[in-house]
C-alpha cells in the first residue's frame, strides 16, 4: 500500500482531483469533472436515485430530450442559509448531498485509478463563500466538510483555492518571487498576496509567507447572467408591453427574468405560478411570440442550452472582437451580432466591482505595485479579455504568468500536505 493524498477543487463550474503520491512526493495525475448533476425523469421510488455527473451528465440531459433534473452552480448554494433541501422524486436531497455527488465521483475515479480507497484530502474553498457574511461562510464550510465526509474522506484539511493556485505556481519558478495570484473561476475571484519560494516547497508551515487573502463574489457565472439579461431577456419578453386592462398597456414587470438569468434560480425553478403569468401575459400581448419562446423555454427546460450559447459567445470573444449570440432550438430563434466592445459594456459592473474591490485589498494588506514582483492569472474567466486588460492596466511593469486555468489549484491543494503536519 502506498500513501496518497486528494487535493480536490470542488468548483462552480469545474472540479478536478490531483492525485499526490506521498512516497514518491509527486502528482500522478489530475482528474477533472464538470461540476453538473442530473438525475434522470425516469426513477424507481423504491431504488436509491438514479444521476449522472460531469460530461455524462451533459450528455444523458441532451438525451433524455432535456427532461429530468439538470443542475449547475451547485456550489453557488452553499451558503445560501434560505436553501435547506430540495426534492427530486421523492427523495430530498439538502446541499451537502448535492456536493457528495460530485464529490464522490471524483474520489471513486480517483481510487479507481490508484487501486485503493484514499480517505485522506486537501480540500479548496474560496476565501469567501459569500460577500463577506460570516455566518453563510461558516454555513457554506460546514455544510462542504459533511459533503467531505459523506463522500468517505476521514482525515480533511480545508485550504484558501487562490493559495492552491500559487503553489502550483511556485512549482515552475527558480527564484524567490512576492507574487499576487489571481484566480478567476465561474463563481468567485480569489486573492492571494504572498512569498513563493522554490526552496519552501512542500515545507511545513507556510503560514508567515502568505501574507493577504481575499475575494469577491463575481465570476464567470455574473458575466453570463449579465448577459442574459442584456442580451437575453429581451427575446423572452422583457421589455414587451401587455393590456393589463382595456387600453391600459404597461411592460411586463422586470422581476420576472430575474427566474432565468441565474443557476441559483434555474436549479430549482417550479413555477406554475409563474407559468400562469405568462400564460396570461402572452395572451394579453396579443400572443407576443416573445412570450412564446419564454413558454418554450420554461416548459422545455432549455436553459442550460441557451447559457452554453452565453458561454460559446464569451469564449469566442476571449479570442476574437466580434462574434454572434447564436440559439435556434424548438421555435426559438435568435442570432445577433456582438461585438468585444459591446461584451465589454455588458460585464463593465461586474469589472469595476473587481477592480475596486483589489484596490480595496491591496490598500488593506499595505502592498505596494512595486511590492509585487509578479503576478499569477489562473480560472476560466482569467481568459476573458477584459479581465486581462485590467491587470495589465493596473499592474503595467509586472511580469504576467498563467497556466494550466482549470487544474492549477487542485494541483496546489495536492501540495499542502504540510497542513496535516501543522500544529493547529
Ligand atoms: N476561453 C474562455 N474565455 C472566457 N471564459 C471562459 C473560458 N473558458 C472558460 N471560461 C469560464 O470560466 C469559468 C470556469 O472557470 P473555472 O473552471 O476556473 O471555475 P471554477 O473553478 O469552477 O469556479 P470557482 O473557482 O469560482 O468555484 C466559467 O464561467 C467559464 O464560462
Ligand atoms: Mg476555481
Amino acid at each position: 500500500m502506498s500513501n496518497f493524498l486528494y487535493g480536490i477543487d470542488f468548483g462552480t463550474t469545474n472540479s478536478a482531483l490531483s492525485i499526490y503520491d506521498e512516497d514518491k512526493k509527486e502528482i500522478l495525475t489530475t482528474i477533472t469533472v464538470p461540476s453538473i448533476l442530473y438525475f434522470q425523469e425516469e426513477q424507481s421510488s423504491s431504488a436509491p436515485l438514479n444521476y449522472v455527473v460531469g460530461d455524462e451528465a451533459i450528455a444523458a440531459y441532451l438525451e433524455d430530450g432535456m427532461k429530468g433534473r439538470f443542475m449547475k452552480s451547485i456550489k453557488r448554494i452553499l451558503p445560501r442559509s434560505s436553501f435547506i433541501e430540495t426534492r427530486v422524486h421523492n427523495k430530498r436531497l439538502n446541499a451537502s448531498d448535492l456536493v457528495t455527488y460530485i464529490l464522490r465521483e471524483l474520489k471513486q475515479r480517483a481510487d479507481a485509478f490508484i487501486g485503493q480507497d484514499c480517505r485522506k484530502a486537501v480540500i479548496g474553498r474560496p476565501v469567501f463563500f459569500d460577500d463577506d457574511n460570516t455566518d453563510k461562510d461558516a454555513l457554506a464550510q460546514r455544510r462542504l466538510s459533511k459533503a467531505a465526509e459523506q463522500s468517505g474522506f476521514e482525515e480533511v484539511r480545508f485550504q484558501f483555492e487562490p493559495i492552491g493556485a500559487a503553489f502550483a505556481y511556485e512549482k515552475t519558478i527558480s527564484k524567490r518571487e512576492r507574487v499576487l495570484v489571481a484566480d478567476l473561476g465561474g463563481g468567485t475571484t480569489d486573492f492571494t498576496y504572498l512569498i513563493l519560494d522554490p526552496e519552501k516547497v512542500g515545507s511545513k508551515d507556510r503560514r508567515n509567507d502568505i501574507i493577504a487573502t481575499g475575494g469577491i463574489y463575481i465570476g464567470g457565472d455574473s458575466f453570463d447572467s449579465a448577459f442574459m439579461w442584456d442580451k437575453g431577456t429581451p427575446h423572452f419578453g422583457k421589455d414587451t408591453q401587455y393590456e393589463a386592462g382595456p387600453g391600459k398597456m404597461l411592460t411586463v414587470p422586470v422581476s420576472l427574468f430575474a427566474n432565468i438569468c441565474s443557476w441559483e434560480q434555474m436549479n430549482f425553478f417550479n413555477g406554475q405560478k409563474i407559468k400562469n403569468d405568462i400564460d396570461n401575459y402572452y395572451y394579453y400581448s396579443k400572443q407576443n411570440r416573445k412570450f412564446k419562446n419564454l413558454l418554450t423555454l420554461i416548459n422545455n427546460n432549455l436553459g442550460y442550452s441557451v447559457f452554453q450559447s452565453i458561454e460559446r459567445t464569451k469564449v469566442e470573444l476571449s479570442k476574437s472582437d466580434q462574434s454572434e449570440f447564436k440559439y435556434a432550438k424548438m421555435d426559438i430563434e435568435i442570432d445577433d451580432k456582438i461585438s468585444l466592445e459591446n461584451y465589454n459594456q455588458i460585464i463593465e459592473k461586474d469589472l469595476n466591482k473587481i477592480s475596486s474591490y483589489l484596490d480595496e485589498f491591496l490598500q488593506n494588506a499595505h502592498i505596494k505595485p512595486d511590492e509585487i514582483d509578479s503576478l499569477f492569472l489562473t480560472g476560466g474567466t482569467s481568459l476573458v479579455s477584459a479581465i486581462q486588460s485590467l491587470f495589465q492596466a493596473r499592474f503595467p511593469d509586472t511580469p504576467v504568468h498563467s497556466g494550466d486555468n482549470f487544474i492549477s489549484v487542485a494541483k496546489g491543494l495536492a501540495y499542502s500536505g504540510y497542513l496535516f503536519e501543522q500544529e493547529n
